[in-house]
């Protein structure tokens, strides 16, 4: 199939915070140098985004500030759509799923299936708040996990142990703003009944669209062999799209239904805008000779390559050609999380580093997590900054720019004979035009940046090489050296222009500059990199300045310094967290005397308590047990930083355990502990004072 246009979509984030390293890494920056590309290209092309602005998240961080969650998304869409534009995301349009615009086309898209019969209707039981009168969602249930018995386990996940939960696993489920006790009553939905697609799927994904990346082929296959099931495309809430159907009051469009169809109503708001410009949507979205792309974060593909195709091939939409999905970013190590406040936002990135955009970019390009999770650390960022774009791209460019300013006043020397050398470097870049296409038709963007960058390096190693600067003592005196100066200068420039053109997708500023710097005619595109003629002799250069500068040990300090503060707040809510969330053990299965019985429970003083060498959690305890001396060790050391305390105290311990060796160390029994009013396990103590050796029970 000839293709005629391109149309890219990028996962529409949620309104209910600022955008982060993780969301330009994922999913934006490799979008944006796939977008820039194409134009550069001359390709028509459209490239879609916006706010998601419905579904929980967005209430729950309304919930957590005090404000309306209109007040929210009001917030963080302007938040974001500055982000963006100031990282030079090249959207053509970025709207809002609480656009009037889309409102209507969502309604109208779930009421056109409706009529065509391709929804379930069913009937079940839910959880629901007896209280508020609400039905919760999964996110908003919180309970004990069934798997690692934590406390205020989600109703879909349980962040300890990281178990995928349903919420009629958890024990105990309580609502997880009010902290109310759930009951369970009757409620209608719509289901999109997948397990009727799954065939068209498996034909669809697994045997035509094998050039998907190996992580978005594969977890599509894995939800494929599970079986697919239908899937409720609405809700109980009172944030969203109205359900447009008698019956479904107090109902919205579940927010997985109706954001991606955000990339059809943002189309249509923007074609409606400037026709001219963009022409009818349904080119966009029906015509066969136009392709679309998905770029998203691998937590959205099962929305992106089965649910929402599955609603596009109902309606007679076109599928998506190709879903280029990245793994995720960590942070020094640590998983990004807005609500931990464990990530770069790019709005405070700014403040710290102004004017530091492509910066950002090229690491995170040259980090992207195209197919495995990968980690951004701050000395990374520093060294590719300062080794790379400074000591290689910015020095190049500026070494030849200064030079012609110095010997030739900024004008383009004339190129003389070229001498073998020259003609071994020319050879050398020739191919980086075929060579990037390749990698960026394939949606290769870390690799396709590393042979921009290493452009520059031939560039830089054949100034180096020639060193113009020491032969221009001789300028003056001889016109073959002056000539040959001319020369490497004249290659030099040449080189530089070509750079200007292959960063353009990956670094829009640096390009942009470069370019004025270079006078390069703006008619200069894709199609002419690897050309030598791209600057004409004699042309007055522009203005020179650096493209990149260094950074500085103490600017990284201080981002480390921040982020240790941080672990260190989130610690302490953790702990916080907890202690809220704490509730009793539900009480064991039934037992009786006899067996209680067998556990020989007896009372002893604590003569010594001190800290076991090399080991932050075990106390060791010598005791008088009414018999003679004893040695236990307990886990308890965190709660006691000066386990002297305990020395005097009478503690309950357990007799009659096999002894076991800890650390060298043989414990001849377990002490009884508790938790305390703040959260720690203390030892159990007895107030008045018993005989030692006692039994208790
Ligand atoms: O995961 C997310 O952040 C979602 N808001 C992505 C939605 S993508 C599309 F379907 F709109
Ligand atoms: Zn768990």
């Amino acid at each position: 199939m000839a293709f005629n246009r391109t149309l890219i979509t990028a996962a529409l984030p949620y309104a209910n915070g600022p955008v982060h390293i993780g969301h330009l890494a994922g999913v934006y920056v490799p979008a944006d140098i796939y977008a820039r590309y194409l134009r550069l290209k001359g390709k028509e092309t459209l490239f879609v985004c916006g706010s998601d602005e419905h579904g929980v998240p967005v209430t729950i961080r309304a919930r957590k500030e005090g404000i309306t969650t209109q007040q929210v998304v009001d917030r963080y869409h302007e938040l974001i759509k500055r982000s963006f534009a100031e990282f030079g995301i090249s959207f053509d349009i970025y709207s809002r799923t609480t656009s009037p615009t889309h409102h209507q086309f969502a309604s109208d898209y779930f009421r056109a299936m409706y009529d065509a019969g391709q929804f379930v209707e069913e009937t079940s039981e839910q959880f629901y708040d007896p209280e508020t009168g609400h039905f919760l969602t999964d996110r908003n249930i919180r309970g004990e996990c069934p798997r690692c018995h934590s406390l205020g386990a989600y109703g879909d996940q349980c962040e300890k142990c990281g178990a995928t939960l349903s919420p009629d696993e958890l024990i105990n489920p309580y609502n997880a703003e009010t902290g109310n006790p759930l009951a369970k009553k009757e409620t209608k939905h719509w289901y999109l009944p997948l397990d009727q697609y799954q065939a068209w799927l498996e034909d669809w994904i697994l045997n035509n669209h094998k050039e998907w990346r190996p992580n978005v082929y594969g977890q599509c296959k894995s939800w494929l062999d599970g079986g697919l099931k239908p899937r409720a495309v609405t809700r109980d809430l009172d944030w969203g799209i109205p359900v447009p159907v008698e019956g479904a009051e107090g109902k919205v469009l579940y927010v997985w239904f109706d954001a991606p169809i955000g990339y059809i109503s943002n189309t249509i708001e923007l074609c409606q805008k400037q026709p001219e410009k963009y022409g009818d949507w349904q080119k966009w979205w029906k015509q066969e000779d136009t392709r679309m792309i998905h770029f998203i974060g691998k937590d959205n593909i099962v929305f992106h390559c089965i649910v929402f195709p599955a609603m596009l091939k109902a309606q007679g939409y076109n599928l998506p050609d190709n879903v280029p999905s990245n793994e995720f970013l960590n942070l020094e190590g640590d998983k990004i999380s807005t609500s931990r406040n464990w990530a770069v936002w790019l709005n405070e990135y700014l403040e710290d580093f102004p004017g530091k955009q492509d910066v950002l970019r090229y690491v995170l390009t040259a980090n992207a997590p195209e197919t495995k999770d990968n980690d951004f650390t701050w000395a990374d960022f520093q060294a590719r900054n300062n080794n790379e774009l400074v000591a290689i791209y910015g020095n190049f460019v500026n070494r030849a720019l200064v030079l012609t300013n110095k010997y030739f006043e900024g004008r383009v020397p004339a190129c003389g004979e070229l001498n073998d050398y020259d003609k071994a470097t020319i050879e050398e870049f020739k191919n980086v035009k075929a060579t990037l296409e390749d990698l960026l038709n394939n949606f290769k963007f870390r690799e396709a940046q590393k042979e921009a960058m290493n452009l520059a390096r031939i560039g830089n190693k054949y100034l180096a090489d020639t060193e113009p600067w020491k032969l221009a003592k001789q300028i003056e005196t001889s016109d073959e050296v002056a000539k040959r100066v001319q020369t490497i200068l004249h290659l030099s420039l040449q080189i530089a222009a070509n750079l200007a053109i292959a960063f353009e997708p990956f670094l829009p500023f640096s390009s942009a500059k470069l370019r004025g710097m270079l006078r390069l005619n703006e008619a200069a595109g894709w199609e002419d990199l690897g050309r030598i003629d791209l600057l004409s002799t004699g042309e007055q250069l522009g203005e020179v300045s650096l493209l990149f500068e260094k950074i500085e040990d103490a600017a990284i300090q201080a981002q480390l310094d921040r982020l240790e503060r941080i672990k260190k707040e989130n610690e302490e809510a953790a702990k916080a967290e907890a202690l809220k969330n704490w509730r009793p053990e539900p009480v064991k299965a039934a037992t009786n005397i006899d067996e209680f019985d067998k556990n020989d429970i007896r009372v002893a003083t604590v003569l010594e308590c001190t800290n076991v060498k090399k080991s932050d959690r075990l106390l060791q305890f010598k005791l008088d047990d009414g018999m003679g001396e004893r040695t236990i060790l307990s886990g308890i050391a965190q709660s006691y930083p000066d386990p002297s305390v305990l020395i005097g105290k009478q503690v309950l311990f357990i007799a009659n355990f096999p002894p076991r060796k800890m650390m060298g160390i043989e414990s001849q029994g377990m002490i009884l502990s508790a938790v305390d009013a703040d959260g720690k396990l203390v030892v159990t103590t007895v107030s008045a004072p018993v005989k030692n050796g006692c039994q208790v029970g």
